[in-house]
Parts: C-alpha cells; sequence; structure tokens
C-alpha cells in the first residue's frame, strides 16, 4: 500500500517534492497553529508527518494516528513532541542539528551587538529625524573585548557562539549538567572556556546567553532569584526556548536595572510578547528567527525529508531523537 505523509506547512526549497516521488503526499499550502484535533484531523491516517515547532504532537496525538510511524521536526529542538510517548509506541521522532548551527549562532551575535551597541535603538532615533551632528556621548553602548561570555549549554550552537565571541575578544565560561572540558578545549578558543556552576557563572559574565533545550529541568531556569544574580549592568540573550527564563521577572529585573539589556528571538508564550518587554528600549526583540537564511531553512526541510524517507523505506534515518520500529521491506520506486 502506497504510504501517507503529511507535511503540516510550506517549506523553501525543492526537498519536499521528493515527498511526492515516492509516497501520497499532502502538504498545507499555509501555516497555521493547529489544536490538538486540528492536528488529529489532519494526520491521523498518515504513515510519516514532518512537522514545525508550533505542531504539538501530545500523547493524545499519537494515540489518535495507529498508522504514524515517524514524527520528523523541522527543527533541532523538540520539545513540542512528547518523546516519551513515541517511544513507547515504536514512533520514530527525529529532528535537524547541525545545519542550523551557523545561522542561529551568528543570529546569536547578531543579537549581542545589538543590544550591547544599541543598534535598534540608534536605527529608530534616525528614523525619527534626531540626528543633528555627531556627539562624543551619542548612544553610548558597551564595547565587547575583554568582556565575559556566560554560556549556558556548550552543545552545537553553544561552542558556535563561543568560537565567535572569542574572535570578538570575549573570555568565554559555560555552564551545562556536567563539565565538558574535552569539548571545551577543542573549541580552538584561548584561553579554553571554564565550567562554572549556573550561579558563579551568572554573578561574572557581562553576557550571559542561553543554548540549552526546554526541558522539565530548564523551564525558568532563569527565574527571579537567579535573574538577581546576574552581575549588574549584564545582558542577557536567549536564542534557544523562552520557557527558559520567567517573562514575568525579567521585566522586573530590567525595570530594576538589574540587567543592562536583553536581546531576545523566543518567547515564554510565543508568539505573544511581553508588554513590559515591547514598550523597552533595552531590548532587542526578534520573532524566532535564529535559523532564518534561505540556505539553512532548505538544509532543514532536505534532512527532515530525508528521514522521512528512511523510516518509510525501512533504514535508519541520519539524525534519530527515538528510534522507533523499522519496517524492513523493499524501497518504494522513485529516484535516489
Ligand atoms: P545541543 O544538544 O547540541 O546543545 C544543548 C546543550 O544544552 C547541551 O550541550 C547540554 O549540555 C546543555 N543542557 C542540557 N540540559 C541542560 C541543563 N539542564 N542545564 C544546562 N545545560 C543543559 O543543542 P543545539 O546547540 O543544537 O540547540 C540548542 C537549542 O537551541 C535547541 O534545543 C533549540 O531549542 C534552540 N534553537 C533555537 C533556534 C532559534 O531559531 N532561535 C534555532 C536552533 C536551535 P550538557 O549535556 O553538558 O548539560
Ligand atoms: C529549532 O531548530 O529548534 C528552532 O527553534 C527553529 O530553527
Amino acid at each position: 500500500m502506497v504510504k501517507r505523509v503529511v507535511v503540516t506547512s510550506p517549506l523553501p526549497g525543492d526537498a519536499v517534492a521528493e515527498l511526492g516521488r515516492r509516497f501520497e503526499l499532502e502538504q498545507c499550502v499555509r501555516h497555521q497553529q493547529r489544536d490538538e484535533a486540528g492536528l488529529i484531523e489532519l494526520i491521523s491516517s498518515a504513515d510519516a508527518v514532518l512537522t514545525l515547532l508550533e505542531d504539538s504532537v501530545t500523547r493524545g496525538v499519537l494515540d489518535a494516528c495507529p498508522h504514524l510511524k515517524v514524527v520528523a521536526n523541522c527543527a533541532v529542538g523538540f520539545d513540542n513532541v512528547d518523546v516519551e510517548a513515541a517511544r513507547e509506541r515504536g514512533v520514530w521522532v527525529t529532528n535537524t542539528p547541525d545545519v542550523l548551527t551557523g545561522a542561529t549562532a551568528d543570529l546569536t551575535l547578531a543579537l549581542i551587538l545589538a543590544v550591547t551597541r544599541r543598534v535598534v535603538e540608534a536605527d529608530t532615533f534616525l528614523r525619527a529625524g534626531r540626528f543633528e551632528r555627531w556627539a562624543p556621548d551619542l548612544l553610548l553602548g558597551s564595547g565587547l573585548e575583554g568582556k565575559t561570555l556566560g554560556i549556558v549549554g556548550l552543545g552545537r550552537i553553544g561552542s558556535a557562539v563561543a568560537r565567535r565571541a572569542a574572535a570578538f575578544g570575549m573570555r568565554v565560561v559555560y555552564t551545562g549538567r556536567q563539565p565538558r572540558d574535552e569539548r571545551a578545549a577543542a573549541l580552538g578558543v584561548e584561553p579554553a572556556p571554564v565550567f562554572l556552576p549556573l550561579d558563579q557563572l551568572l554573578e561574572q559574565a557581562d553576557v550571559v546567553s542561553l543554548h540549552c533545550p526546554l526541558t522539565a529541568q530548564t523551564r525558568h531556569l532563569l527565574d527571579a532569584r537567579r535573574l538577581r544574580k546576574m552581575r549588574p549592568g549584564a545582558t542577557l540573550i536567549n536564542t534557544s526556548r523562552g520557557p527558559l527564563i520567567d517573562e514575568d521577572a525579567l521585566v522586573t529585573a530590567l525595570e530594576q536595572g538589574v540587567l543592562a539589556g536583553a536581546g531576545l528571538d523566543v518567547y515564554e508564550h510565543e508568539p505573544r510578547v511581553d508588554p513590559g518587554l515591547l514598550e523597552r528600549k533595552d531590548v532587542v526583540l526578534l520573532p524566532h528567527i535564529g535559523s532564518a537564511t534561505l540556505e539553512t531553512r532548505a538544509a532543514m526541510a532536505g534532512l527532515a525529508v530525508r528521514c522521512i524517507i528512511d523510516v518509510l523505506e525501512g533504514r535508519e534515518p541520519p539524525t534519530p531523537v527515538v528510534r522507533g520500529r523499522l519496517d524492513r521491506r523493499e524501497p518504494t520506486s522513485g529516484p535516489g
């Protein structure tokens, strides 16, 4: 029987067409936030689904999709998928690591520079017709050279940010569930980033940048107490997941002048942004565009498509998060 694949959204690049050559393909023509019932209606008869991070693949969804063999998430983060429920049902879950590391690290540096050099505020100032002359004290920011960057989560993206920050003359420290000395040494950064417990990192870093996944352990990792631990005048950057920060507590910390500013690509209640953030000049807010280059998004789609083809044709996919069951039958026809 021909396998059925659902792609929940349009995607850049032409990778999805290959699914149409091999399987029965339903590709949604526009982005849409769906509730559980809506997602079930769309994928209940599917063998594979290519999801975005706004698709919540809950236990209820998996229960209602008895044919489902693979959930291929077009993102490296997979907090939108109930991985335990997938594991119990033998459903593969795959993600798109590596191909987006450089783009997300670049955007992290863009946010660091935008906040510390007041780039957005300066642009707004000029467009408002307020640029009358060069002045020694106009829109002063703070430099990066010699400052300390604290990376929370020295994984793929955290490591790429460390390398970039070192090129700007920053000293790098990091935290995580345990020291990763070999990884830190292999970065080629001098001196090699030093491991610190989170509270110590917050006390030392001029810029703190979050790069760990959203899990039960990392939700509100930066709560009111931890935000108060940050150095006076420090900058907080988040390009990982919004719920890592207690957003109300962040607004309070900014209001009280504990932090000099923040650069955010992700939000606790995405796509809603706390009005207390929207009105602040010392905050740069981006609409979750960490991986948003054409090349990267096409590569992410290509990897997710590869994962679906491999599972449905009985092969191990390249980037499994949960290993499911493999049905080792003859490959479907179509170009390799
Ligand atoms: P990795 O898995 O390579 O790195 C994540 C790191 O987080 C690991 O090295 C791990 O280190 C650390 N970590 C895990 N749990 C904890 C914890 N409880 N406390 C502190 N550190 C922890 O992932 P990537 O670097 O590829 O991606 C990171 C995240 O970035 C993704 O999960 C995703 O949510 C987000 N992302 C956002 C994008 C955007 O568009 N804004 C784009 C791409 C990714 P250790 O094991 O040492 O604890
Ligand atoms: C991810 O990959 O986790 C991002 O949030 C989207 O690129």
